[in-house]
């Protein structure tokens, strides 16, 4: 039922009103039964006691009368009138008798049962009525019923003579009538009614007539135990009734009443200010309740209204949270969600942002990059014949070059779509090789500390990259102390819960090695803090910062499965966390790099690149070098090629991506016709899973755009070598 009502506080309302309306009605009901059972029993014994009085003034009272009534007849006038047997003698001698003997009525009856004298005060008693009284009536006393009179009736004997002599004359009968008046003036019933009952009819009764006929029909018709109360339900009043009876031959029961409805009455007002009692017993229980669930449901509303808000994206409201109770708790609980989905929320949208930057700064660094390689690579052909005047200009040009590269890497790094070659390692190992370098740069105004723990593990990662991840660190903290400072590089293991990975979406559960770089110089505001990794933003002068430091740490950082997390004061200073996933396996020797004399080689190369001027670049440089190089635009002319040279290729390189037939659907189809070639594949940029090793194949080297001549024929020494080792075998 109380689901039907939408108000928590509606609900304790409620059932807290109907909870104390049922005690109450539950109390004043037990009362009341308590009190009618008292009422009853103080009733019934009272009932009780009465009739029992009455029964012993009844037989007190026929004591005397039977003394009176002997003395008559012990008179000898009375004597000798019974001795002359003769009816009119009798009747007019015994007139006095009537009035000296105070009765209501007289009969004098011979020894052979002849009736000799009938005085009556009514006057409306026959011979006929009272002859079959006389023959039943053989004892001293009874009760005598005659024309809707109630006689209480002695019996004695006329005796003649005495001792052996004596001899019996008749019967004297002396008969009291019974008045209701005179019973109630007796006080003997107190309140209470009488009733004399006979056979189921009532005979004489303090009750008006008319209701002696509903009484008579509710009498019992078995005989009870005179001592037990009845109840007897009379014009829709209940009267409580007990008995006695009372003897002779026709013997009478005489019930005393008394009203069971009356006697209870002033429960009713009693019940009235009770039930009074207990409206405000409801009403005060009510307001309490209304005032304690008010505390209740004011807060909760508040956090309704809180989500509503958080529903319409709006993060910023007051959440009141008073006390320690429960509901307390709920609102504080209340307020630590909303901190974590508007932490969560922030750095999502960061994370899409950076995303979309990235794609973009990916495309753009791509086609860039291309044209990066040809500035790069003919001028320093140029170079090397042209006259000394005109060198310093190139030279220029070679150095924009080289500038454009680095930032076309930097972007490519941002945007996870540089090539990086991992390896397992012991980032202490790559952070203490730094040091000295570190120190140089950042000058000697500042402290620079280490705290490298031993119980870290290992990681996956390109060394050279997160060398630079260490050095823009550094170099941004250094750029924040222009006035000296403190600066800590901590290495640590560190594991990420799920609880953290649920408010950092881009961040995965798990142990990693954190590398945490930490300044004490001007710290970030929030505005500063919410952009840090965006490609091109920078708060430092034109020329000083480019923006591309922490895009390019972001991006190695991401590309590596790792996280990267940044706190910071302003004032007070700021720590950058980078997580990268830790691995369980030993650390591999960083493999050195071969000298540039060592470079020159031999053998056939099948160089696919479908941008003409970077082939047209890379064929001359692979010829310097002393290789014998077949150029092909695409794909599908690769395959031409191939078929229309006779001898051995040794060398296959291709670019990934070209139109109509790719750098691995080539290499796939040429390896069905002539096998025993290895391949190089170079890629500007690499889309998702482009670059997986297993899709190229595990020969397959890849090497990324923009790169040197040198880089590409120490790759082609590389994979000659692999090959003939292989063949060796
Ligand atoms: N440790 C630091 N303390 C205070 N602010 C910093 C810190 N590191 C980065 N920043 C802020 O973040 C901005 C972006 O840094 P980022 O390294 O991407 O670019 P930059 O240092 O300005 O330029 P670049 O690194 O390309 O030379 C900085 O301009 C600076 O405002
Ligand atoms: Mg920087």
């Amino acid at each position: 039922m109380l689901q039907h009502f939408t108000h928590l506080r509606t609900k304790l309302l409620v059932s807290m009103v109907a909870v104390v309306f049922l005690l109450t009605t539950a109390v004043l009901a037990l009362l009341q039964a308590r009190m009618r059972n008292q009422i009853r029993a103080d009733l019934a014994s009272t009932l009780r006691t009465q009739s029992r009085v009455y029964a012993d003034m009844e037989s007190l009272r026929r004591e005397q009368a039977e003394l009176s009534a002997s003395f008559i007849a012990n008179q000898p006038s009375v004597k000798a009138l019974m001795s002359t047997n003769d009816r009119p003698t009798v009747q007019d001698g015994s007139q006095w008798i009537l009035s000296a003997s105070h009765a209501d009525l007289l009969i004098l009856q011979s020894n052979n049962g002849k009736l000799l004298g009938l005085q009556s005060r009514s006057g409306e008693v026959t011979d006929t009525v009272v002859a079959p009284l006389l023959q039943s009536t053989l004892g001293d006393e009874d009760w005598w019923f005659i024309n809707g009179r109630l006689y209480d009736v002695n019996l004695v004997p006329i005796l003649a003579g005495a001792g052996q002599e004596q001899r019996m004359l008749g019967r004297m009968m002396l008969g009291r009538e019974m008045r209701r008046e005179t019973i109630l003036s007796s006080g003997d019933f107190g309140k209470s009614a009488f009733a004399f009952e006979r056979d189921g009819h009532v005979l004489l009764s303090s009750m008006p007539p008319d209701v002696w006929h509903e009484f008579e029909s509710t009498l019992p018709r078995d005989t009870p135990q005179s001592s037990a109360e009845r109840v007897f339900q009379v014009r829709g009043e209940r009267w409580l009734a007990s008995f006695v009876e009372l003897n002779g031959d026709h013997p009478v029961r005489l019930y005393t009443l008394q009203s069971f409805d009356q006697a209870t009455a002033f429960l009713r007002a009693l019940n009235r200010s009770l039930a009074m009692l207990g409206v405000v017993a409801v009403l005060v229980a009510a307001l309490i309740v209304f005032l304690i669930s008010r505390q209740i449901t004011r807060p909760i509303e508040q956090l309704v209204v809180g989500a509503r808000r958080l529903q319409k994206g709006e993060f910023d409201f007051q959440i009141p949270i008073r006390g320690h109770d429960e509901v307390a708790d709920l609102g504080r609980a209340f307020k630590e969600m909303r901190d974590s989905l508007k932490k969560s929320r922030e750095s999502m949208l960061r994370a899409a942002r950076l995303e979309a930057v990235g794609r973009l700064a990916g495309g753009v660094a791509h086609d860039f990059n291309n044209l990066v390689m040809i500035i790069k690579g003919y001028s320093d052909m140029l170079l090397d014949g042209v006259p000394a005047p005109l060198r310093p200009q190139l030279e220029e040009i070679k150095k924009a070059g080289d500038r454009a590269s680095a930032l076309t890497r930097q972007l490519l790094a941002f945007s996870r779509k540089q090539v990086l070659e991992p390896q397992i390692l012991d980032p202490n190992q790559i952070v203490r090789n730094m040091i000295k370098m570190l120190r140089v740069l950042i000058g000697e105004d500042i402290e620079l500390k280490t705290d490298l723990s031993d119980q870290i593990g290992r990681v996956q990662v390109d060394p050279g990259q997160l060398e630079q991840v260490v050095m823009n660190l550094v170099v941004n903290a250094r750029d924040a102390m222009p006035n000296g400072g403190r600066l800590l590089v901590k290495t640590q293991a560190a594991h990420l819960d799920e609880a953290y990975a649920a408010s950092n979406p881009d961040a995965r559960a798990g142990d990693y090695v954190l590398i945490a770089v930490t300044d004490n110089g001007i710290g970030m505001d929030k505005e500063t803090l919410a952009h840090v990794f965006e490609p091109f933003f920078t708060t430092k002068e034109q020329g000083k910062g480019t923006g591309l430091g922490l895009a390019t740490v972001y991006g190695i950082v991401e590309q590596s499965k790792g996280h990267i997390a940044v706190t910071s004061e302003v004032g007070v200073g700021t720590t950058f966390q980078v997580y990268l996933p830790a691995v369980s396996a030993a650390a591999s020797v960083p493999q050195l790099s071969k000298s540039a004399a060592a470079l020159k080689g031999t053998g056939t190369i099948l160089l696919v690149e479908d941008e003409p001027a970077l082939r047209l670049l890379t064929a001359a440089s692979l010829r310097a070098f002393g290789y014998t190089v077949m150029e092909a635009e695409n794909g599908a002319d690769a395959l031409v090629v191939a078929d229309t040279h006779a001898g051995k290729i040794d060398v296959v390189i291709a670019d990934i991506i070209m139109p109509q037939v790719g750098g691995r659907e080539l290499v796939s189809r040429l390896v069905k016709k002539r096998p025993g070639f290895a391949v190089i594949f170079i890629s500007g940029y690499t889309q998702a899973g482009a670059f997986d090793q297993a899709q190229l194949g595990a020969e397959a080297v890849l090497l990324q755009k923009p790169f040197t001549a040198e880089t590409l024929a120490g790759k082609i020494q590389e994979v000659l070598n692999t090959k003939a080792s292989a063949a060796a075998r």
